[in-house]
């Protein structure tokens, strides 16, 4: 039996493609491992959608990606866990899998290494009012200045692909002002698709400022996971890798293959049940 969900696949999700940037990570640290990845790109953006819209909408993708069969759930959309973590545990409850979700790994590495305190985090509209950063870097036991910003068009347009013309530079500057005004020296990316402009960040706030992102702590807390259920799979050679989106199937394969930097591979357009 444990053989036999050693060898499922670890399912990854987010809204759209952003959720690359983990999948990267993962990739990476656990290369024998298969991963089957939804993007609920009919859907996007979630960071500006309502709870209403987007709890049901967060149940039913997860439902959809549990039932194809997997040993473990990666959230990997901050706007996900911030409106709907609650919703994914359960359906992730249901199914016997465990769930890893990025906004605390990210509260725990921007506490440890921000040597002023001054914090800032840079999110959707829905991760923002949704408050996870918020109590999760209260919970690290440190006072911490924190500077929120909500940025509504940044995911949509780094999901709409570039290249990046001068109003894209300036929107990126205008969320970059309040966190210079605040003199943060550690910025969390609370959005998975932000890894992909790092190098206008870092530019616009400096080199001093530290960006924190999710993938690399999520992917070693996945290994731990596995290891904690003896569910590393037996394969020694590099696992697979399959896509599902409710969108447009080319749109997905285009940019996806340009944000992962390898080929994609098998892209699978699927329906959500009601
Ligand atoms: N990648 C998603 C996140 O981490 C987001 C964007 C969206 O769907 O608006 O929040």
């Amino acid at each position: 039996m444990s053989a036999q969900r050693a060898s499922l696949p670890i399912a990854v999700f987010d809204s759209g493609i952003g959720g690359l940037t983990v999948l990267h990570e993962l990739l990476v640290s656990l290369p024998a491992e298969s991963y089957l990845y939804l993007g609920d790109t009919a859907g996007f953006p979630y960071g500006t959608k309502s709870l209403d819209w987007l709890r049901p909408r967060i149940g039913r993708s997860t439902r959809f990606l549990l039932d194809r069969g997997s040993k473990l759930l990666v959230v990997a959309c901050n706007s996900a866990t911030s409106a709907g973590g609650d919703v994914v545990r359960e359906v992730a409850q249901e199914h016997g899998v465990e769930v890893l979700t990025v906004v605390d790994p990210e509260a725990e590495i921007a506490a440890a290494i921000s040597e002023s305190g001054r914090v800032g985090v840079l999110a959707t509209p829905t991760t923002v009012q949704g408050g996870a950063y918020r109590r999760a870097l209260d919970a690290q036991g440190r006072e911490l200045q924190v500077t929120e910003v909500a940025a509504p068009d940044l995911a949509p347009i780094i999901q709409n692909g570039f290249p990046f013309d001068q109003r894209v530079m300036d929107t990126v500057r205008s969320y970059c002002a309040p966190l210079q005004r605040a003199d943060v020296d550690t910025l969390i990316l609370g959005c998975t698709h932000y890894p992909l402009v790092a190098p206008m960040l870092q530019r616009m706030l400096g080199r001093d400022v530290r960006l924190v992102t999710a993938g690399h702590a999520v992917a070693a807390a996945a290994q731990r996971a596995l290891e904690t259920r003896g569910l590393e799979t037996e394969n020694d050679t590099e696992g697979e890798y399959r896509f599902l989106c409710t969108g447009r199937v080319d749109a997905f394969r285009e940019l996806g293959t340009r944000f992962l930097q390898m080929p994609l591979g098998e892209v699978e357009q699927v329906e959500l049940r009601p």
